[in-house]
């Protein structure tokens, strides 16, 4: 057996998965948001332990095999957030999250300091609220005594490992989400640090994801009931171990997820590529590979605020079914899914979503199908982004929330006019974090071939001709509102 876990904003979400790579037991352990100010979003670090912990040992009572059979742990975690530590490797103050947007001085601060040809050149990123070396300035803007302090900072997965396995390392899946790395060269960047006079010491040290890091160590052991010959893989951030779980491991995969929010993510082979920003450029969890990706903000979160709003008694299925009576292009209702501001591709935290062209004959199901077209098409600015980057896409897998219904499923494959690949079993990153470790243990001679043994093909979706050709109408005019709504914010 092998254990993946994946580190979570909202849980921990622990996979045991077996040789066949059936997912045996699965544990999920909640832990709160800390939101002290409008933008803030912080965590103890303590309480992703204890549900950790507490997640393990319900998983181990109720696990009916020998805990040395548990051959190896990996991992998969939210990205970006910051943990400081001290010189004892103590906590300093809460985790700053991926999600807390107080960082918006800090990301001019960085463009004006680094420049921007050379943070692409280097990060391969533009600087976003969400990304580490943002929160890094702040503390040491803000709570200069906590700066002085610091010896180390780490990612919620790392430190998570650290109280494990007593090691203290990051991977460069996750490190390329600190704007502190050479994407290329899989190194810290002197430069950037220099410039922005952080002592290159606070970055530990580099490992690949598939790495054995070390053992379980004997207290955690103990504490658990895990043995400490357990191998501990480094494992990744969430986004790569989502893709590895979707198979995207070689150069022509692409895979779309729709959860809270939605990602777009495409397999690269080499770091020399120039996505200009537009993109995400990262260092995948599978060996000596990229990935690139374009992120929808509130994808799923567009269909949850809608129901909860003004259809709370209604469940997502009937929502969706009855949105399928609705003809193409929910007779003439246009929605743009900017409800918490938009990423991919205008970068912008303070445009709004919009309904446009509502008529007093539209219904219920005609704003449900406006929203999940609206959600669709926003990530096909994604797709569009490789396209124009000379990307093939000749498929699409579908993962999360969104790949639930068939329904939406088609209206994905006619908007991103090409085949939509449903899996069969899907378990998001925490299966990546689980074949991490299976690869690790040596089960597989490669992450592809473990691949094609854990996961299957289920339905395929394909774009119905005369479906996608309106949709391409559609997706011009739905493109032309962001311009002429932008200035419309809160
Ligand atoms: C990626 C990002 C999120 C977090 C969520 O850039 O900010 O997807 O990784 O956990």
């Amino acid at each position: 057996y092998v254990i993946g876990i994946d580190l979570g904003t909202s849980t921990v979400k622990l996979l045991l998965v077996n040789m066949e790579g059936t997912v045996v037991q699965e544990i999920s352990k909640e832990y709160p948001l800390i939101q002290e100010k409008a933008g803030y979003s912080e965590q103890n670090p303590e309480d992703w332990i204890q549900q950790t912990i507490s997640g393990l040992q319900t998983l181990l009572r109720q696990f009916d095999g020998n805990v040395s059979d548990i051959e190896g742990i990996s991992f998969s975690g939210q990205m970006h957030g910051l943990v400081l530590l001290d010189q004892n490797h103590q906590v300093i103050r809460p985790a700053i999250l991926w999600n807390d947007t107080r960082t918006t001085e800090e990301c001019r601060e960085i463009t004006e300091s680094v420049g921007w040809d050379k943070l692409l050149q280097t990060t391969k990123n533009i600087p976003l609220e969400g990304f580490t070396l943002t929160k890094l300035l702040w503390v040491k803007k803000n709570e200069p005594a906590n700066f002085q302090q610091a010896s180390l900072f780490l990612l919620p997965k790392d430190y998570l490992r650290f109280r494990m396995t007593e090691e203290l390392q990051m991977d460069y899946s996750d490190a390329a989400g600190t704007l502190l790395l050479n994407v290329e060269h899989r190194e810290w960047s002197e430069d950037i640090c220099h410039v922005l006079d952080i002592d290159i010491n606070l970055c530990p040290p580099l490992v690949s994801s598939t790495d054995n890091v070390g053992t379980i160590s004997k207290s955690f052991a103990d504490t658990t009931g895990l043995s400490s010959t357990t191998k501990v893989f480094a494992g990744g951030a969430d986004n790569a171990c989502g893709a590895i779980g979707a198979g995207i491991l070689e150069e022509g995969k692409t895979m779309v997820s729709i959860g809270t929010s939605g990602v777009v993510l495409s397999y690269e082979e080499s770091g020399k590529k120039k996505f200009g920003g537009k993109v995400h450029y990262m260092t995948h969890a599978a060996p000596d590979a990229y990935y690139t990706m374009g992120v929808t903000l509130a994808a799923g979160h567009s269909l949850s605020w809608f129901k909860d709003i003004f259809a709370e008694e209604e469940s997502f299925d009937s929502l969706i079914e009855k949105a399928n009576d609705v003809p193409i292009g929910a007779n003439g209702l246009l929605f743009t899914p900017y409800i918490v501001g938009e990423r991919t591709p205008h970068v912008d935290s303070t445009v709004r979503g919009s309904f446009i062209g509502i008529d007093s004959k539209h219904e219920m199901k005609h704003f449900t199908r406006a929203i999940l077209e609206g959600i669709t098409f926003s990530l096909n600015e994604s797709v569009d982004i490789f396209r124009d980057n000379g990307k093939q896409i000749d498929s699409i897998i579908s993962i999360g929330g969104g790949s639930k219904s068939n329904m939406w499923l088609q209206l994905q494959a006619d908007i991103f006019n090409t085949k939509v690949i449903k899996l069969s079993s899907e378990q998001g990153p925490g299966m990546g974090a689980a074949m991490l470790a299976a690869y690790g243990s040596g089960w597989f001679p490669s992450l592809k071939e473990c691949a094609d043994s854990f996961l299957h093909e289920q339905t395929a979706f394909h774009p119905i001709q005369k479906n996608a050709k309106r949709y391409q109408v559609l997706f011009q005019q739905y493109k032309s509102v962001y311009q002429s709504t932008k200035q419309i914010n809160t």
